[in-house]
């Protein structure tokens, strides 16, 4: 926190506790406030003593430390973070979250003389690894604890079974586990408990009681969800994506009608999802995406007539026909039904949700038409339809000039697809012709690889100025790329590859300086190596072979050029070790053109002969010397990013690498 707002607060603390002071010399009844009891003052000064500040022990923008307020002779009642009960004066609540408190908590904390505390926070802070001391069981009105995020370990304590008021349980983001009490018995034994936040807390148990929510995604629980789920009567919000699960999802779940929200997500759930799911009626939420299950139709999610927010279920092995029902559902505003085995026709009903941001129907068996005319929803920001048998088409009637999709071909217009707001839009793999249809300027993420449109690259695309992603891959394109990318480009990928591009690679595009991945391979290109495309400061995946490419690679002109480049090309056998000879050579395959080191082809007469410029930094000797080094360091990570830009990307590992990967590079 800026010394400014501190200095600020400290003020405000002195004003308010001269008010106060103030207020008891003018009404001097003790029915006021008692003042605080000596041994809690001291308590909390002897706590205070026994740990440093430290401005890295907290995370968040506006910690600061609370207890520097602390004095000797002050009514701890009036300090920052303390709470007090306005009879008894006995100190009931301590919030010391975000202090920049570091140390280590043992059992003679003096923490644990005070023995009214109800609340307790002292999240986001750093307590070195401590584990919770069992003088916890000291604590026996505790009815809220808050200990996420501050570096507390080990096993969590019997003795917390004993706290049997706490309400709501907070242990975030620790290195804890919870076996010996395991889930089972806190649950079991906490009969009040309302809240507990679990998540990246090691547990291994089972359930019981009155919760209602139970967070656990991120953990390391594995195994098989237990039958005795079906005893939380009362759980209201239940979230384990990305544990462990594996084995059928109990049916027993289907007894659990407060559901209102359930996230299984990206597990290895296997068997059957539950027909008693049927019963759930209040579910607004429902997402079993990424799970290992056998085969099964979707009808019985007609049955769940409130599911307002989410249905994702991608990846569940759903097969059949989508049913219209869900057309009903018209606050809904995500839809994940993709990399399944659906098929006939995508019901009408569904495009017409007027709520939709999300739709994902990619990688299906659907049939027939798509009229994405339909598609009506002002909100929508993604949609997915790649993958599938279909022929897309737009609603002439419309009265937004709304382009004749795929076989009539598509007028060539900026504002040609209709939803202004369309943010990511995926018709990879489908079946359409004609020339490419320029999506809104909302568009961030492109994808049309692999279809059959044909016809020069429109101009218009360079004008998409919020695309990140552009992925125009394996088509028929042909004609030169086009020159006007101008310097308002936010491109991080740009894949033309496999069309029969001819002509340069256009100079404009070193405007677009956050490239980070250029695949122009198998076109015809015809131009000498681009080294000026080492101006790119975050460019990591050059691929160019298959083209006609010619000329010395020579080195890059300044230090600075291809600065993290870490993989020319994958050809998709793996280099190891020193052996970079074979991964420089398989780069510049098929661009007979090429020559010098380390190409086993020597340069011949004339063709050796470099710019007067490159020439002048001795660059003759070993022409391709361009960031080996960076080469070589960033090998191993940029092995893994090959392989997967490698694949075909599913929508999954296309918000995974937006979200890590580039977030990553970004940091
Ligand atoms: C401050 O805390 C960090 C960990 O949060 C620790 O690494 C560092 O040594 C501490 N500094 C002092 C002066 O205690
Ligand atoms: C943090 O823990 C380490 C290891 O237990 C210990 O050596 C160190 O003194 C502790 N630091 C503080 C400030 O308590
Ligand atoms: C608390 O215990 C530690 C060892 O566990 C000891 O070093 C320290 O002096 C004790 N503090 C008090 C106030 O008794
Ligand atoms: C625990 O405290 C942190 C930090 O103050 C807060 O973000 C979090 O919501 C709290 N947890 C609960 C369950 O209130
Ligand atoms: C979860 O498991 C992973 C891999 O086994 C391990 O690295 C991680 O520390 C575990 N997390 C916890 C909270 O135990
Ligand atoms: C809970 O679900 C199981 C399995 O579906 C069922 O056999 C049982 O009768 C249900 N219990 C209650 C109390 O509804
Ligand atoms: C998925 O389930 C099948 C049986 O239906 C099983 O053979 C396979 O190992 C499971 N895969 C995973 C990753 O759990
Ligand atoms: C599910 O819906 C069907 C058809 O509307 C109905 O016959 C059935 O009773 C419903 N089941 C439950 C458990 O509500
Ligand atoms: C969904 O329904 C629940 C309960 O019926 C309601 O609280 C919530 O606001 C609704 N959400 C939306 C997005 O309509
Ligand atoms: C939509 O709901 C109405 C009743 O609200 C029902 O009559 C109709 O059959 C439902 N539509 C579909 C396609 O299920
Ligand atoms: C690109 O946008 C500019 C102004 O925004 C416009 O004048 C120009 O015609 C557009 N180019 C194409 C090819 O659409
Ligand atoms: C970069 O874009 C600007 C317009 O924004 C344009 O004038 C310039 O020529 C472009 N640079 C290149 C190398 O084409």
């Amino acid at each position: 926190m800026p010394s400014s707002v501190r200095f600020l607060t400290v003020r405000m603390f002195s004003l308010l506790l001269l008010l106060f002071i103030h207020l008891r010399a003018c009404h001097s009844s003790p029915s006021i406030h008692p003042l605080c009891h000596d041994e809690e003052s001291h308590a909390l000064l002897q706590f205070k003593q026994s740990l440093v500040i430290n401005e890295s022990a907290s995370s968040d923008p506006s910690a600061y430390p609370k207890v520097a307020s602390w004095k000797v002779d002050g009514d701890c009642c009036s300090w920052d973070g303390v709470e007090c009960d306005r009879d008894s004066g006995h100190v009931i609540g301590l919030d010391l979250s975000s202090s920049f408190l570091y140390g280590s908590i043992n059992s003679n904390s003096t923490l644990f003389h005070l023995v009214h505390l109800g609340r307790l926070n002292l999240a986001d802070n750093d307590f070195n690894n401590s584990e919770i001391p069992s003088e916890i069981r000291n604590l026996p009105r505790l009815f809220d604890l808050n200990l996420s995020q501050s570096s507390f370990s080990g096993q969590i304590p019997e003795e917390i079974l004993q706290l049997s008021k706490l309400v709501s349980i907070d242990l975030r983001l620790n290195s804890m586990k919870l076996r010996k009490p395991g889930l089972q018995h806190l649950v079991e034994s906490l009969t009040n408990l309302e809240v507990l936040h679990l998540s990246e807390v090691d547990i291994s148990a089972k359930s019981g009681s009155q919760l209602e929510t139970l967070l656990l995604e991120g953990t390391n629980f594995s195994g098989q969800l237990p039958e005795s789920i079906g005893n939380l009567k009362s759980l209201k919000e239940f979230h384990a994506a990305e544990c462990y699960f594996s084995g059928a999802i109990p049916s027993s779940l289907g007894n659990l009608t407060k559901l209102n929200s359930l996230d299984l997500s990206y597990n290895s759930f296997s068997g059957k999802i539950p027909s008693t799911f049927v019963n759930l009626l209040q579910l607004t939420y429902l997402s079993l995406s990424s799970n290992n299950f056998s085969s099964g139709t979707l009808h019985w999610l007609c049955n769940l007539t409130n599911l307002n927010s989410t249905i994702g279920l991608s990846q569940t092995n759903s097969y059949g026909e989508i049913p219209s029902c869900l057309g009903n559902l018209t606050q809904l505003a995500v839809l994940k039904l993709g990399e399944n085995k659906l098929a006939g026709q995508i019901p009408e009903s569904i495009f017409r949700l007027p709520n939709l941001e999300t739709l994902y129907l990619h990688e299906n068996l659907f049939r027939g038409t798509v009229n994405v005319g339909l598609l009506k929803s002002k909100s929508l920001v993604s949609f997915q339809i790649n993958y599938n048998n279909l022929s897309v088409i737009g609603n002439s009637n419309d009265s937004v000039a709304l382009p004749k999709f795929q076989i009539l071909g598509f007028e060539q217009s900026v504002d040609i697809l209709p939803w202004n707001n369309l943010r990511y839009l995926g018709l990879s793999g489908n079946k359409l012709e004609g020339a490419l249809p320029i999506p809104p300027r909302s568009t961030i993420i492109y994808q049309v690889s692999n279809n059959r449109l044909t016809g020069e690259i429109p101009q218009a695309i360079c004008n998409l100025t919020s695309l990140v992603i552009l992925q125009l891959s394996n088509n028929s394109f042909s004609g030169d790329i086009p020159d006007a990318f101008s310097s308002d480009c936010t491109l991080r990928e740009i894949d033309f590859s496999q069309n029969q591009l001819e002509g340069k690679i256009p100079r404009s595009l070193a405007n677009c300086t956050k490239l980070e991945f250029l695949n122009i391979e198998k076109n015809k290109i015809t131009d000498v190596f681009p080294s000026w495309l080492g101006i790119f400061p975050k460019l990591r995946v050059l691929i160019l072979r298959s083209n006609r490419l010619h000329g010395v690679i020579g080195k890059p002109r300044a230090n600075f050029e291809f600065q993290r480049l870490q993989i020319v090309d994958l050809s998709g056998p793996i280099p190891r070790g020193n052996q970079f000879d074979t991964f420089d050579r398989t780069s510049f395959d098929a661009n007979p053109g090429l020559c010098g080191k380390p190409l086993s082809r020597k340069c011949g007469n004339g063709e050796d002969s470099l710019p007067a410029a490159k020439r002048d930094e001795g660059s003759a000797a070993y022409p391709l010397e361009f960031g080996w080094k960076v080469v070589v360091t960033g090998y191993a990570s940029g092995l893994v990013i090959g392989v997967i830009l490698g694949c075909v990307m599913d929508t999954r590992k296309y918000e995974w690498l937006v979200k890590n990967y580039f977030a990553r590079w970004q940091r």
